[in-house]
């Protein structure tokens, strides 16, 4: 039976190479086949605005350091969840976000050194107690991830130039957040074949549809 009230936030997380954008396909077409209505976005971005504010923060171009980054990125949160994620769901849609708030405590937190508490603060000032319904963080050993993408070519982003240390500390970061909160955030081992990785989301993501009592 289909509920239709409210809809859902699923975010898919982790680095770069891990396979998000195959996985989000997937995964829509695993909720249509439900009768859902979904809408695909990502952070940094999801509005005009978020758009802008992403071409600036990936720019290799632009030096700023991670408190810089962080406000950026939570301003372009605060329009997505107003303009687009926080009306979506009220209309009983499924949102599919690349990347959100965990992303965050990932790389300017793990990987730029802020304290998690700080984070924490602002987080709380964006988007009071709202939270992800579920996220999947898709976890790779970066040297893997960072295979893929060299073989996918194009132009290196500012995130993407960082050493390996700090893509290893985003790592951590991402794993120690999934430890801390297991009920909403499900690790998913990437490194499997595409047909089990997307099992393994479809296992979780099953939860959720019959907690909501669509299946
Ligand atoms: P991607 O969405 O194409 O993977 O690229 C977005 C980049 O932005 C990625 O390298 C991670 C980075 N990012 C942050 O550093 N903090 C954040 O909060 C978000 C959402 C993304």
């Amino acid at each position: 039976m289909k509920n239709s009230n409210r809809g859902c936030l699923i975010t898919l997380e982790g680095g770069d190479g891990v396979g998000k954008t195959t996985h989000i396909e997937l995964l829509r077409q695993y909720l249509e086949s439900y009768g859902l209505d979904i809408i695909a976005t990502r952070e940094p971005g999801g509005t005009p605005f978020g758009e802008s504010l992403r071409d600036l923060l990936l720019n290799s171009q632009l030096e700023f350091d991670a408190e810089a980054e962080m406000l950026v990125l939570f301003a372009a949160r605060a329009e997505h969840l107003k303009r687009l994620i926080l009306p979506a769901i009220s209309s009983g849609k499924w949102i599919l976000c690349d990347r959100f708030t965990d992303a965050t405590f990932a790389y300017q937190g793990g990987g730029g050194g802020i304290p998690f508490g700080r984070i924490k603060e602002l987080e709380r000032f964006v988007q009071s107690t709202f939270q992800p319904d579920l996220t999947l963080l898709l976890d790779l050993p970066v040297e893997d991830g960072l295979a893929r993408i060299a073989n996918r070519g194009g132009n290196v982003d500012r995130f993407e130039k960082r050493d390996l240390d700090f893509k290893n500390d985003v790592r951590q970061a991402y794993l120690r957040r999934q430890e801390q909160d297991p009920g909403r955030i499900r690790l998913v081992r990437a490194s499997n074949t595409v047909e089990k990785v997307h099992e393994t989301i479809v296992e979780h993501v099953a939860q959720l549809l019959a907690r909501q009592n669509i299946i």
